[in-house]
């Protein structure tokens, strides 16, 4: 397979690295060239990536059992048990406790909230400001992850929490780290301790309180976690739960900037329909695109074999969620924005769409995820307008979610009441 890999090929992916500014860049031209099994061939760091419906079903579904979603790297560190990163019957238990806040049949009750969240961020803007859409997205979505489960309202801690919570991001953002395994990380230690102390400030105060809660905080407690194990899924959720939607909303932002006539048939349905199809497919077709969880990231414990070759136990490997999306075997124009394309059902096989994973592990904020993207862009839709300021300088990058860089800036109007 790697005999595949020419000088050529390497000359085509570094320049696709120049171009696109991103590692996804070099792994479309992999994809390409090489097919849908390939290894990165990097020194010291030469992870497999397969991709496509049929890799995303064994990985996902029919062989899961022969992976492992806990790796050594800084993800780990920063999590410990959280459940984004623990396996077997330890996974199970942590996953089941954290279900029921997110379940479908709950997510009604949170809209008042999101709605209430996403004006208290304009409420800070002024006509004519223009402001990052991927920052404020941010601010939303934290205020609302952190009220939802933790009943917790972050709005005057955000100057507190903003800096540590964008470490810990950082921290487990790709990096050279990933070639030099043990090279020194420095300027983390005092903000990832800043925000340890905060969670479990959060977590005493629930102790002390005489208050009744139903939320998942308290399903912890009452599961009888140690303050640490709660520390560690507080934590994952925070980030799993925010830093997503975050990039979905800026993602969606940068989209609209970049179709205007999209963006204009948006606005009028959000104003004319409870519902507006028309967004559903925008948010759609953005996780199509870009997929903010745009890779799965696994260590083979048993030898997996796939219809191009085998994954030795013992290594790393990536299923790409990106290449799956932008797989032209499956999609028709698959590069190109077209939200209609999801207008009249999926048309492509199962598992050819995996913005939320698959299978027993699937995101466990999926629902709530989307019922979240359709009530914040409705809401700031209808109260604002946006005038995009650099749509075409953006591009995507690969932090901890795919982000498109360097922030969506718009300018905003707020629109009259019964305009
Ligand atoms: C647009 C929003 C979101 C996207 C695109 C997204 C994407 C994903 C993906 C692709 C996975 C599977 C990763 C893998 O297979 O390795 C995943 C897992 C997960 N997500 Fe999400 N997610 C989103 C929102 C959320 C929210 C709102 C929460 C929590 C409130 C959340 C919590 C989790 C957790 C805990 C897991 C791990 C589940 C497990 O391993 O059992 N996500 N997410």
């Amino acid at each position: 397979m790697n005999s595949k890999i020419t000088p050529e090929l390497g000359r085509a992916a570094m320049r696709a690295l120049f171009e696109t500014r991103s590692p996804l860049g070099p792994l479309k031209v992999m994809a390409q060239h090489v097919g849908r099994f390939f290894q990165i061939p990097l020194p010291g760091f030469r992870p497999y990536v397969v991709f496509g419906p049929e890799a995303a079903r064994k990985v996902l579904v029919t062989e899961r059992d022969k992976l492992l979603w806990r790796n050594t790297d800084p993800v780990t560190d920063l999590l410990g048990r959280g459940v984004l990163i623990t396996d077997g019957e330890e996974h199970d238990r942590y996953r089941e406790l954290m279900e029921p806040p997110l379940h479908p049949s709950n997510l009604s009750g949170y809209t008042q909230m999101m709605i209430g969240q996403t004006d208290r961020v304009t409420s800070q803007w002024k006509n004519g400001d223009t402001v990052d859409m991927l920052v404020e997205s941010r601010k939303i979505a934290l205020l609302i992850i952190m009220q939802t489960l933790f009943s917790k309202d972050v709005w005057k801690d955000l100057p507190r929490i903003w800096n540590p919570i964008l470490k810990a991001i950082d921290f487990i953002s790709p990096g050279a780290w990933i070639i030099w395994r043990n090279i020194p990380r420095f300027g983390f230690r005092k903000p990832l301790r800043e925000l340890d102390d905060y969670l479990f400030e959060i977590i005493d105060e629930r102790r002390k309180t005489k208050e009744t809660h139903q939320d998942l905080l308290q399903h912890l407690i009452d599961a009888g976690l140690t303050d640490k194990v709660i520390r560690d899924q507080m934590l994952t959720m925070m980030i799993a739960g925010h830093d997503t939607s975050t990039a979905l909303l800026a993602w969606i932002f940068a989209l609209l900037g970049q179709h205007p006539e999209t963006h204009a048939h948006v606005v009028s349905e959000v104003n004319s329909k409870d519902r507006s199809p028309l967004l559903d497919h925008v948010i759609k077709e953005s996780l199509r695109l870009y997929p903010p969880i745009h890779i799965g990231n696994r260590r083979v414990a048993e030898n997996m074999e796939f219809a191009e070759g085998t994954v030795p136990a013992g290594e790393r490997m990536f299923y790409s969620i990106y290449l799956t999306h932008r797989d032209p075997s499956v999609w028709e124009n698959a590069d190109d924005f077209c939200p209609e394309r999801f207008a009249h059902g999926r048309k492509t096989p199962p598992m050819s769409y995996i913005p939320f994973g698959g299978g027993p592990r699937a995101c466990i904020g999926a629902a709530f995820g989307q019922a979240e993207a359709r009530i914040v862009m409705a809401r700031l839709l209808q109260t604002f307008s946006f005038e995009p300021m650099n749509a075409d300088k953006i591009h995507a990058h690969m932090g901890a979610t795919l982000e498109p860089r360097p922030g969506v800036m718009m300018k905003v109007l707020r629109i009259p009441p019964n305009f």
